[in-house]
Parts: C-alpha cells; sequence; structure tokens
C-alpha cells in the first residue's frame, strides 16, 4: 500500500507524570493520525515512554523503589493518561522492553563495527535534566543550563564517541536543500548551529556511574547514553531491522516534538541514520511551548496542568479542541483557564452546539426527526452550500500543515455562516406560513453541512463526532465512541450533499457541548488555590535532593551598601559573586548600610532577577529571623566570593 502515514510523539521521561505539555504534542499526533486515516491512508501512530538514564534512576531512589517498579508505574500512567483522552496509538513503545534493547545493541554493534566510536576521556559541565554534556553557549550568563535554570555538575570521565563533525557538511547541504524541518525558522536555527563545528558526541555513561541502561554491546563496563538509546524508539516502533514492512512507513515518518529537543532529534538523529545507511527521515514538526506566566510548563518547574483534571471538568473534546485552537503551530501560547472557558462557550456551545440543537430539535418538532425531500435549490441555498465546501476545503488544506488554529477558524467561519443563513432563510416563518418544502429544504441543506462539519471535525473532536454522526444515522452502526469503528468514516463524505438521505430518521442527542459557568469555576479555582496555600501551611512539604540543587546558594562579598531613598526598610547592596550584582534587601530596620560592607553573606544566586522599587536585585541574601530581630548568615571562614554553599 503506497498511502502510509507514520507519525510519532517524544517518547516521554517517565520521571514525570503526564502534563498538559505532554497532553498537546500526543493530541496533535493523534489528531493527524485521525485526520489521515480518514483520507485512507494506513497509519501507524507510535508513542511510548523514556525509561533509562540517570533521572529516572534517582526519581525511583527518590521514592524507595527500583527503577523497574518505578518505570512500570509511570508508564502505566501514560497509558491510562492516553487512553482517557481517547489517543487511538497503534503502538506504545517502552525503552526498557527487549525488543528495543536488541534494536539498540544492534545499532551500536553495527556502528562500532563500522569505526564510529573511539574512547576518550572528556570532562566538562553536564546537565542532568538534559542528560547530556553542554557546551559554553548553552549555558546563560549565570553559567546555568539554559533550560534548566540549574547549575551543571563538572564531570571528567572515559567515554565512548560519536564524531559527528564527519557529517556536518552532509548535514548541513541537506537541509539547507530540502524542508523536513517544519516551521522553517526552526530549520534556520539548525542551520545557525552547524555554522559552528560539532562537539563529539559521547554514547556511553560509565556503568560505575549509571547502571539502569542499555549494556554496550562491545564494552560490559559502559550502558549507552539515554538520547542514543531513545531516539531509536523511532525504528524500532515498526520493526526495524528485522520487519520488512519497516521502510514503507520510513519513507513516510513525520515526528512530532517541542523545541526542547530540536538538537537530538535534527543533529544527532539525522547523522545516526546516516551512518547507519538509513534515509532521512521525512518531516520533523516542531512546537513551541505552553507557558504557565511567561514560563514553560514542566515538572521541575511545578506548574503544570493536569490534562485528566481539565478533561474531567471539561470534557475530552472541549480540551483537545481548546489546544489544537489556541496555539499557532511552532509558537508559544499561554495557558489560560478563562480562554478555555471562552473557546467552550463561544465556539463550540454558541456557534457549533446551538447550530445542531436548534436544526434538529425543529427537524424533530416539525419533520417527525426524518429528513425531507428536496426542493428546488436557491441561490442562497448554493451560496450556503460554496461557503461550506470553501471553508472545508481550506480546513483540508491547512490540517496537514499543522496549522490547526486557521484551520479551525476556517471551518468555522462555515459554521458561523450556517447560523446566519439559518436565521436569515427562517424556516419556521415557512412552516408557519404552511410552506413545508421550503423550510425542510433549507433544513436539509444545514443538516448535510452539520455531517460534513462532524465528518470534518472528527480528528479534532472525536467523541461528539461519533455521537452526532450516528444520531444523524450517516454511519448507523457506529457506536458513539470506539474507535476502531470509526474505521467506516472517510473524509469522501465531506460533500456529498445527499448524506444524511431523505427519509432517513434522526435519533435524538442531548447537547454535544453544554455552557461552562466561568464564574462558578473560576471561584472553585481560587478555592483550590487558597485550599492548596492553607495545606502547604499545616502539612510539613518535604523536597527532593534534586529540588535543593536546583537552588544556587554562593557566597557574595557586600562591595558597598546604601539606604534606598522612599523606602525604609530597604539597602541596596552590590556584591561581588565574584561578577558583580545588585541586591536589594529589606533589612534596613536591623543593620546599618556601613556594617555591611566588606561583610560575606549568603545569597540565592539563581532568583529570578526581580524589581524592588524600581531597582532591579539579582538574589536574595539569606538571613534568620525569631522575636529578637534578624541575623544575616555569614560563612564561618572567609571564603571565595563565588564559592557554592551546599
Ligand atoms: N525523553 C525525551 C524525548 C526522547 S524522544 C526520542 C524527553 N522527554 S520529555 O518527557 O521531557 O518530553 C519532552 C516533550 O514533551 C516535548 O518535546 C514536548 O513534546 C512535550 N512537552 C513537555 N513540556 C511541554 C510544554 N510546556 N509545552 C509543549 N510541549 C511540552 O524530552
Amino acid at each position: 500500500m503506497d498511502k502510509r502515514f507514520y507519525i510519532t510523539t517524544p517518547i516521554y521521561y517517565v520521571n514525570s507524570l503526564p502534563h498538559l505539555g505532554h497532553a498537546y504534542t500526543t493530541i496533535v499526533a493523534d489528531a493527524l493520525a485521525r485526520f489521515y486515516r480518514l483520507q485512507g491512508y494506513e497509519v501507524f501512530f507510535l508513542t511510548g515512554t523514556d525509561e533509562h538514564g540517570d533521572k529516572i534512576a534517582k526519581a525511583a531512589e527518590a521514592q524507595g523503589k527500583t527503577p523497574k517498579q518505578f518505570v512500570d508505574e509511570i508508564a502505566n500512567t501514560f497509558k491510562e493518561t492516553w487512553d482517557k483522552l481517547g489517543i487511538n496509538y497503534s503502538y506504545f513503545i517502552r525503552t526498557t522492553s527487549d525488543k528495543h534493547k536488541r534494536v539498540v545493541q544492534h545499532v551500536l554493534q553495527t556502528l562500532f563495527d563500522k569505526g564510529e566510536f573511539y574512547l576518550d576521556e572528556y570532562e566538562g559541565n553536564y546537565c542532568f535534566g538534559c542528560e547530556r554534556f553542554l557546551t559554553p553557549k548553552e549555558l546563560d550568563e549565570k553559567g546555568l543550563c539554559k533550560d534548566h535554570k540549574a547549575p551543571p555538575v563538572y564531570l571528567k570521565e572515559k567515554n565512548y564517541f560519536f564524531n559527528l563533525e564527519k557529517y556536518r557538511g552532509w548535514l548541513k547541504d541537506y537541509l539547507s536543500k530540502t524542508e523536513v524541518i517544519y516551521p522553517s525558522f526552526y530549520r534556520e536555527e539548525v542551520l545557525n548551529l552547524l555554522e559552528e563545528p560539532l562537539p563529539p558526541l559521547c554514547i556511553s555513561r560509565p556503568k560505575i556511574r549509571l547502571s539502569w541502561g542499555i549494556e554496550l554491546p562491545f564494552d560490559k563496563d559502559y550502558v549507552t547514553y539515554v538520547w542514543f538509546d531513545a531516539l531509536l524508539n523511532y525504528l524500532t516502533g515498526i520493526g526495524y531491522p528485522d520487519d520488512p514492512s519497516w521502510q514503507d512507513y520510513w519513507a513516510n515518518s513525520h515526528h512530532l516534538i517541542a523545541k526542547d529537543i530540536l538538537r537530538p532529534h535534527a543533529v544527532y538523529f539525522p547523522i545516526m541514520l546516516k551512518a547507519l545507511g538509513i534515509p532521512m527521515y521525512k518531516k520533523l514538526f516542531v512546537h513551541g511551548y505552553w507557558l504557565m506566566g511567561s514560563l514553560k510548563m514542566s515538572k521541575s518547574l511545578g506548574n503544570i496542568v493536569s490534562p485528566l483534571e481539565l478533561s474531567q471538568t471539561f470534557g475530552v473534546d472541549q480540551v483537545r479542541y481548546y489546544l489544537l485552537r489556541d496555539m499557532a503551530f511552532g509558537y508559544d501560547a499561554e495557558f489560560s483557564l478563562p480562554n478555555l472557558i471562552n473557546r467552550i462557550n463561544a465556539d463550540l456551545a454558541n456557534d457549533y452546539g446551538n447550530l445542531v440543537n436548534r436544526t434538529l430539535s425543529f427537524l424533530e418538532r416539525n419533520f417527525g426527526g426524518t429528513i425531507p425531500p428536496w426542493g428546488e435549490l436557491t441561490p442562497e441555498d448554493r451560496e450556503f452550500r460554496e461557503k461550506v465546501e470553501r471553508g472545508i476545503i481550506r480546513y483540508l488544506e491547512e490540517f496537514p500543515r499543522l496549522n490547526f488554529h486557521t484551520a479551525l477558524e476556517e471551518l468555522w467561519q462555515a459554521i458561523r455562516f450556517a447560523n446566519v443563513y439559518i436565521d436569515r432563510e427562517a424556516p419556521w416563518t415557512r412552516v408557519k406560513e404552511g410552506n413545508y418544502q421550503r423550510a425542510g429544504t433549507v433544513l436539509r441543506n444545514i443538516i448535510s453541512a452539520i455531517k460534513s462539519f462532524a465528518l470534518a471535525l472528527y480528528p479534532v473532536l472525536p467523541n461528539s463526532s461519533l455521537t452526532l454522526l450516528s444520531a444523524l444515522s450517516v454511519f448507523p452502526n457506529t457506536p458513539s465512541v470506539i474507535p476502531s469503528e470509526a474505521s467506516t468514516l472517510s473524509f469522501k463524505d465531506l460533500f456529498n450533499w445527499e448524506l444524511p438521505a431523505s427519509g432517513t430518521k434522526i435519533k435524538r442527542c442531548g447537547p454535544l457541548f453544554p455552557r461552562v459557568d466561568e464564574e462558578k469555576i473560576l471561584k472553585e479555582e481560587q478555592k483550590v488555590e487558597v485550599k492548596k496555600e492553607a495545606e502547604v501551611k499545616e502539612e510539613p512539604q518535604y523536597i527532593t535532593i534534586e529540588e535543593f540543587r536546583r537552588i544556587d546558594l554562593r557566597v557574595a562579598k557586600v562591595l558597598f551598601a546604601e539606604k534606598v531613598a522612599g523606602a525604609d526598610r530597604l539597602l541596596r547592596l552590590e556584591v561581588s559573586c565574584p561578577e558583580k550584582r545588585q541586591i536589594v534587601a529589606g533589612i534596613a530596620e536591623y543593620y546599618e548600610p556601613q556594617e555591611l560592607i566588606g561583610k560575606e553573606i549568603i545569597i540565592v544566586a539563581n532568583l529570578k532577577p526581580a524589581k524592588i522599587k524600581g531597582l532591579v536585585s539579582e538574589g536574595m541574601l539569606l538571613a534568620a529571623k525569631d522575636a529578637d530581630g534578624l541575623a544575616i548568615i555569614i560563612p564561618e571562614k572567609e571564603k571565595e566570593p563565588g564559592a557554592k554553599v551546599g
């Protein structure tokens, strides 16, 4: 079969429970998979979990579990979450499976035999969040990993390396001549990166430091680097190297990721493939971040939204619609509850839901729920059909380009126009006049359009589309929510105005998208917030060692101090850490500025800079407070400014 579509999500680390960011990528993949199935493609949709590496071993240890116990539990949680969100994947891959281990060892041995790896000693800044050594450019001005906002650890180790530089010229050429990376600004980003020599990729970890990984087949003292292992899942999933059909899927492989993992996917993976003699994947689709406030939603920042809680409150289709409608693919988007509610109420309940409800209940009341025969079509009826068809065509064009927000907007213009059309043609007035034929024609035109909307929207709103299509008896045997049964659906019926046929009895279906009481939800949300704060006060809250390590405490020497004009409690300090920084501290009631000059203090060096009384404060000093007053914390012996405290 030549019409194949292979789509993958990243395999998610099991050190975090699924959050809305993971759900977004997975929902996009699911929507694309459904879209292509309805276009008649044979689709293979792969998702799964990334279960090896330092992070996972540490997370298991923190919970007092063996890595195996731990990964089994979280992999199940991912599966359950995807099931509840209606994700219809073809295969769930786990990197700890024997099948995957065999592929990784096969690839390692093949590349070793080809002479692609060499043993070397390496030292550098290792970020445990990224699971790799960072280049100086990947550190911010404070020496922290730009992505994890955490200090890297300096490591010196003997390891196996892969000479990526050898393939840089090929990759640069390939990427500049093709459009594999989409949107194109991510391709530009990668091409920029390829302007400079590529450092060798360290593909191993010594077993004495980390044993939770796949052993190198040619050196039992090492396990393989988590990214080397993880990227190969895309090959394991389709049966590489034994199942001959893997190549047909590979020729149509599409990989969805967010920008955080662009480098491994756009540099390491293509080079691994090239060295193996496997053709490049077809497309890499890169999206932006869902933000909370201005920060990336992530476990390490503790600002995550649970996709399950959200879908329990609002409905699976509603959450899917919001995520696809409110993020322009490629760019960041800020998660907002009021925006989600507004999308549900305005787009789903009002525009779409109302159109369906009023049309079907009118049919029920006046035509006994049976599709009437056509009367003659007027120019208005034809204009309506044209607008609906145009909306659907634009939707079908934008969807595979991943412009979901534009695709949905185009379709909604048609849905809104259907509401205008029904108001203008006023079938209720025709019925009062006794002109059932005209009323029936208008109604039928709208019902056929509704059938097309439901069909087109199936990739985004699978549950309500199936309910509606089943109520319209377009697919009489379609139960409401079993995805495999939806295999009878096809986009071929999108422009068929004869469906549903005359005489078809329409079943009742309740409101598809109930309105959300915004005030009530937002109030409850506030209550939850207040409750959460109260809980924090009552119970001891433990943090893990990783969380503690993320706080960068440093010794700083006070070079200068003065009162802040117009603020009785504030002092402005200039400190050396060893770079010069300004700190604004609320200690003026307890210390005179000159007492502090020359003293060493301890500061939180990676606190997000804040403006206090118009002055930027780049850190916070530590002090102890009791009923007698406040005392700043100073090192017991003099230490170099910038020395780490831990
Ligand atoms: N295990 C690696 C991926 C290996 S793939 C061969 C990994 N896992 S992860 O759990 O950190 O998942 C990262 C992916 O989760 C992102 O690329 C993106 O798909 C999704 N997202 C995580 N947080 C996100 C947001 N805040 N916003 C959007 N997507 C997010 O990296």
